[in-house]
Parts: structure tokens; C-alpha cells; sequence
């Protein structure tokens, strides 16, 4: 398991960084009463402050919400579509901050961010090196570009945590492969970061395939990963740096590396916030600008516009230090787990593969905890029940023998505490239950219907979910140990997504 711990934090001082021109703009058009001829009814409270079910509104949205809930565009703020004034000056902050040439942002989530990238990279029938472990959004538009695929097998090794990784080797192998036949691919994808936070030194990588051939794109998805470049410990490994890195050893060769990041899901951005970073030439940047208004809607919410760029900010002034105590909560939590000895029958999974086989190029980021419950004889399922209805705690991810702990930088001691509390009443209460084995039988429910025939060609993609990569893809020849996972799956009350 990688583990670093910085001494002091390294705070990045650069004034521009922190300026905020969206929430600026915001702030000042909230301050006036604006009746808007345009849409929104909602906008400053106006078609629901006298509603029967405005109490409802208020319970969910509070009273303020509906004052940045703007459709005001052009000279009074920007046109979304395409920005000139404080978004353009917002993203090209956002750019500086995280290393990128240029910044988009996105208010549909990384699903829609990877499809804008795809649809800018990927010509009709292209072909495409694509690791097999990427998100669902990434096989679906691959699919609809009709793009030629190869797909980069995953190694299923650490079946205690469930985590995976892509053959690193093979990426090369295929790709100097492809140039030898005449037939060079014109866009890899990656999965830079997983969503159990298996993650890589890719830089080798990507060296070699520009070196070999740089007519060819890169789109690493960080969806998991916007704090990266904020650490000293993770910046080398993020799509950014690394495109840097790459071009100052070998400035005549042409870079050009995208990633994609759900700044909602590891920054304070609201849910559906996510950046396109973008190292690349200026007709590339175009031609990703016309594919998102292809893509995105013409009406983002301006409040996740203001999130992007305050998570910018907030990044920037705190997210060394933030990162750093989540790491130093992240060490505290496992040592309770391997010492209380009211935790004995849970253990942290960090004998993986990680870091051994490929050269030491694969990682498990700390934050990302791996508990295993094997010794509690329960389903997993059934303490993420128990720790949400008695401890108001939320775990989402889960396998068949194991959760998976997310230290966000929303995660305090105390929280921690509280999981520890939970864990404890849980082992205790499951093993006065042992003792009395009728109360302890696991139900079968939320089975669905798919059934995996060995040897049988799958109709359709099979997805767990979460973390929504899919296991089966449609056209494999389903095999034995595939079946058997599907069956795992299910008995652990798994949801199982089975898309045509
Ligand atoms: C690796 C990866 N990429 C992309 C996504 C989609 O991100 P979003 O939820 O922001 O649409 C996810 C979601 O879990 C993910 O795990």
C-alpha cells in the first residue's frame, strides 16, 4: 500500500488562483430583485413562495437556493455554450490551477464528460485501444462512435478487495503491434484512477506509445481523482503533470492527453460538477468545444458552475492540508482496526498484488480503504444495512467479501469514530448471533433475473454496480469463472445492471 505522510503542508500561493469570477458575477446579479421574461419560474422563489407545496421546497432547498438559480445569460454574466466573459475567465483559472492548457466544465457528470472527449478524439469507426476496467460511459460512447476496438484485459487478482487493474504491459505490446501492422490506433483510454483507488505511474507508458507513433490521443479518466494535483504525493501521477513531463522531454513531439474528473466526487463541488483538462493544441480545444455543445446541455445550473470554481479555489489555498489530514485519518483508522481487539474479525485488505507484478507502476491509494468481513460470516450487504439504519453511516461499494472506504475530505475523526463505533456493536451483536444460528440466515432477495451459462455468447453487457465497470461485454463467450462471479454477485445481494 503507498503511504506517505508530508511533514508541513505545501500551500500553492498564487493570488490568480484564487479568484472567483463566477461566484463574483453570481453573488452581484443575486443581490438585485430580477423578474426574468426568459424561464425558470423558480428563479428567486417567484412561482412557488405562495405554492400550497412551497414547505416541501423550503424542507429540501432551504430559502436561498433559488437565488443562484439564474438563466441569466450573455452581457449580464456568459452564455454557457460558449463562454467569453467570467466562465471563460473561471475555466481558465481552473486550467492554470490543475496544470491543464485549457479547462472545460461540465454540469452532467464525467458520464457525459467522457462522451464529449470520446466524440472529439474518435472519428466515426476509429480505432481504440481501451482498457477493459473503464467506466460504463466510456464503453457506451466508444460503442456509438462505432470505433474500432481493442480492449485492454484487467486482472481480476485480489479477489479479498475486488480491486483490479489493466495489463500496463499489454497497452504497449498492442499498441506497437497495431503500428507494426499498418493499422495504428488513434485513441487509448485509460482508467487512471479506479473507484477502489487502484491507481498508476502511467508516464512510462504514454512515453513509449508517443515515442513509437504521437498521431494518437490519450483520454485518462480521473473521475475519482480531481485531488491529485494538489498533493505532492499524487501530482507525478496525474494526467496533467504527466502530459507536461512529457512535453518538456520531448518538445517536438505532438501531446495530446485529456483527462476527465468528477470534481463532485472528491472536491467540494455539487453533485454532477465535473472538469475536462485538457493538454492539447488549440484545434483540438475547438473541436472539443463544438462536440460539448453537441453534448451538454444549453442550460447548465450556474450553482454548479459556482461549485467548480470554488473547489478550484478551495483546492488551491487548502487541499494540500486537507489531503494530508485525510491521509493522517486514513493511518489512525487502520491501526484501530488492526489493533482494538473489539475489531478482531475485520481486516484491512493490503496484501493486494498492487505494486508488485508490473513493475511497481500500480498503486492502492490510502484513502481508499478495503475491509474485509470474511471472518464475520455475514454479507457485506448486511452491515452497510445495519451501519446506515443504527449509524446514519453511508458505504457504498461493496464485493464479496469486503467494503470499501472512501476517506473524502469531508471525512472527520469523528466520523471515523462513529464507523469504529459501528464496526464494534456490529461484530459483537453478529457473534451473539453465531452462537444462535437461526437469527443469522442470509436472505436471497434483489436476485435478478440474468442467468450466465458457461459457454453461452452474452446478449448483453452485465454491469455491478456500483463501480460500474462491466464484467460482461456484449459478444464474450461467457466462461466459468465469469458465471461463477455473476452467481457470487448475486447471492451478495449485489445489484447487477444488464443493458442490451
Ligand atoms: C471511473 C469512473 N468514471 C466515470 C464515472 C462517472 O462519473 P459521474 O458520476 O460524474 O458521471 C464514474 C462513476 O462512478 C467512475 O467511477
Amino acid at each position: 500500500m503507498l503511504c506517505w505522510l508530508l511533514r508541513r503542508p505545501n500551500i500553492m500561493e498564487n493570488c490568480d488562483l484564487l479568484l472567483t469570477p463566477v461566484a463574483d458575477k453570481l453573488r452581484q446579479l443575486i443581490n438585485r430583485d430580477i423578474t426574468s421574461f426568459h424561464a425558470l419560474p423558480i428563479s428567486g422563489k417567484k412561482s412557488i413562495s405562495s405554492s400550497a407545496i412551497y414547505d416541501k421546497y423550503k424542507d429540501l432547498f432551504g430559502d436561498d437556493y433559488y437565488r443562484s438559480e439564474m438563466t441569466i445569460t450573455g452581457e449580464n454574466f456568459d452564455t454557457p455554450v460558449l463562454p467569453s466573459r467570467c466562465i471563460k475567465q473561471s475555466e481558465d483559472l481552473t486550467a492554470k490551477a490543475f496544470g491543464a492548457r485549457k479547462s472545460f466544465y461540465v454540469t452532467m457528470g464525467t458520464t457525459t464528460a467522457n462522451r464529449i472527449v470520446i466524440n472529439t478524439m474518435a472519428d466515426y469507426g476509429a480505432r481504440v485501444l481501451v482498457d477493459r476496467s473503464c467506466h460504463i460511459s466510456i464503453h457506451f460512447s466508444v460503442r456509438d462512435r462505432k470505433c474500432e476496438l481493442t480492449y485492454i484485459p484487467y486482472k481480476h487478482l485480489c479477489k479479498a478487495s475486488g480491486r483490479s487493474y489493466f495489463n500496463f504491459y499489454k497497452v504497449v505490446s498492442q499498441y506497437k503491434q497495431a503500428l507494426k501492422d499498418g493499422r495504428p490506433y488513434k485513441l487509448v483510454i485509460l482508467n487512471g484512477y479506479s473507484y477502489e483507488g487502484v491507481f498508476y505511474d502511467l508516464k512510462p507508458l504514454i512515453r513509449e506509445c508517443i515515442k513509437a507513433n504521437d498521431d494518437v490521443s490519450f483520454l485518462i479518466d480521473e473521475a475519482w481523482f480531481a485531488y491529485g494535483y494538489f498533493h505532492k504525493g499524487y501530482k507525478k501521477y496525474t494526467a496533467m503533470q504527466i502530459a507536461a513531463d512529457l512535453q518538456a522531454e520531448m518538445p517536438d513531439r505532438k501531446i495530446c492527453i485529456v483527462s476527465t474528473q468528477s470534481a463532485h466526487k472528491s472536491l467540494s463541488a455539487l453533485r454532477q460538477g465535473s472538469y475536462i483538462h485538457t493538454f492539447a493544441d488549440k484545434a483540438f480545444v475547438r473541436k472539443l468545444l463544438e462536440n460539448k455543445f453537441s453534448v451538454h446541455t444549453t442550460s447548465p445550473s450556474y450553482p454548479i458552475i459556482a461549485s467548480l470554481e470554488l473547489a478550484r479555489v478551495q483546492a488551491v489555498k487548502e487541499g494540500s492540508r486537507m489531503i494530508e489530514d485525510s491521509l493522517l485519518i486514513s493511518k489512525f483508522f487502520c491501526e484501530q482496526v488492526k489493533e482494538n481487539k473489539r475489531l478482531s474479525l475485520y481486516a484491512i485488505n493490503n496484501k493486494d498484488f498492487i505494486g508488485k507484478g508490473d513493475g511497481g507502476r500500480v498503486f492502492v491509494d490510502p484513502l481508499k480503504i478495503s475491509i474485509n468481513l470474511s471472518k464475520l460470516k455475514i454479507r457485506p450487504k448486511d452491515f452497510i444495512r445495519y451501519a446506515f439504519d443504527k449509524f446514519g453511516i453511508y458505504i457504498n461499494r461493496y464485493c464479496n467479501k469486503s467494503i470499501l472506504i472512501n476517506i473524502h475530505i469531508g471525512i472527520k475523526k469523528q466520523d471515523i469514530l462513529t464507523l469504529l463505533d459501528a464496526m464494534e456493536e456490529f461484530q459483537q451483536e453478529t457473534q451473539e448471533k453465531m452462537l444462535n444460528p437461526r437469527k443469522n440466515s442470509i436472505s436471497a432477495e434483489n436476485e435478478i433475473d440474468y442467468r450466465a451459462e458457461v459457454g453461452a455468447i452474452s446478449e448483453c453487457f452485465v454491469i455491478p454496480y456500483p463501480p460500474g465497470v462491466p464484467l460482461l461485454f456484449k459478444g464474450d463467450i461467457i466462461n466459468r469463472k465469469e458465471a461463477e462471479k455473476i452467481k457470487i454477485l448475486k447471492q451478495n445481494g449485489v445489484d447487477l445492471i444488464v443493458v442490451k
